[in-house]
This record gives structure tokens, C-alpha cells and sequence, in this order.
């Protein structure tokens, strides 16, 4: 009998790591090592803290994979996306509170798109087109956005992010210390 695979816990990378600024590659091929990464995000994405699942979606920078692979909870649990691709974005917008497991301590409000459409390689490497709304669409814009090399902070409008300048300059210096100690 083959032995059980232990449950794989991927680091996160937390801000200012470099590559969380980088753009991620498409992925070309559907091989057993992304799928095993898809599990592994998974899990760690899934990891519980303080009797909480720790996180709500993940992009592959931030577990140091420039691959273009992102997990999103959904109502059917955590599901994987390879080369996810917006295709629409819906013209009103919603503000909602999100934070990031790359920046611990930072929840902002962010002002998003309300709906999303997108296009990507499901975990059976199907292709798949689906339009999300409400916290879906928030979660998988997110994590696009990582994909991008873009963090949530960033799209704050330029007034918001002047009133909560301060609040941001002190928790992103905290974690830069907090890195490199
Ligand atoms: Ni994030």
C-alpha cells in the first residue's frame, strides 16, 4: 500500500516579498505537479487558525509560484483556477472589507466591480466560462489581481488611500521589519 501523503502546508509570502509584484506565467501544461500545487493550495489555504479557515482565495505568488493558479472557497468548498482570464466586468460597483493573507492586520474597503466574468482551466482541466457576483466576484478579483502582480491596497481611490495613508504606511513598515528580522 502506497503511504498516505502527509498534508503539504505551502509558506506565504508576506508583503513587501518581491514576488508578490511580479506577474505570474500562464500555465501550459496540466501536469501532476499542478495539480499536486493545486492541492497544496488548498490545504494551506484551508488551514485552520484560531479555530478559523484561515483564507478565502489564494494566488500562486503568494506561495512563491509564479504560475498563474489561484484558489477561491466557493459555496461547494475551495476550488482551483488555472489561467483564470476576466472576460467582462460589471459596470456598477460595490464597496465590501477584504484582507489578504500576504499582508496580515490590513482590512480595507475596497471598491470593486460587482460582477465578475471569467474564463479559466477548472481542476479537470476543462474549460470553463462562468459569471460571479457578490463575495465571488470580490474574492476572484483579488486574486487575479495577484496574478498581476497588484495588491488589494492598490485599488483604493486615490482619496481613500490619502485618508488611510497613516494607518497603511505603519502596517506595511511593521511587516517589512517584522520580514527581514
Ligand atoms: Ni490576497
Amino acid at each position: 500500500m502506497p503511504p498516505k501523503k502527509k498534508k503539504m502546508s505551502l509558506k506565504i509570502k508576506i508583503y513587501p516579498d518581491p514576488v508578490l509584484k511580479q506577474k505570474a506565467e500562464k500555465v501550459e501544461k496540466i501536469d501532476q505537479e499542478v495539480l499536486d500545487l493545486i492541492k497544496n493550495m488548498k490545504e494551506t489555504m484551508t488551514e485552520e487558525k484560531e479555530g478559523k479557515v484561515k483564507g478565502v482565495g489564494l494566488a500562486g505568488n503568494q506561495v512563491g509560484v509564479l504560475k498563474r493558479i489561484i484558489i477561491v472557497s466557493t459555496k461547494d468548498g475551495p476550488k482551483g483556477f488555472i489561467n483564470p482570464q476576466v472576460l467582462r466586468l460589471g459596470k456598477k460597483k460595490e464597496i465590501g472589507k477584504e484582507g489578504c493573507l500576504s499582508v496580515p492586520g490590513l482590512w480595507l474597503e475596497i471598491k470593486r466591480p460587482a460582477w465578475v466574468e471569467v474564463k479559466a482551466i477548472n481542476e479537470e482541466s476543462r474549460e470553463v466560462e462562468f459569471k460571479a457576483e457578490g463575495f465571488l466576484a470580490r474574492v476572484l478579483q483579488h486574486e487575479i489581481d495577484h496574478l498581476n502582480g497588484v495588491l488589494f491596497f492598490e485599488r483604493l481611490g486615490l482619496f481613500e488611500r490619502l485618508r488611510v495613508k497613516r494607518k497603511l504606511n505603519k502596517l506595511i513598515q511593521g511587516l517589512k521589519s517584522n520580514n527581514f528580522q
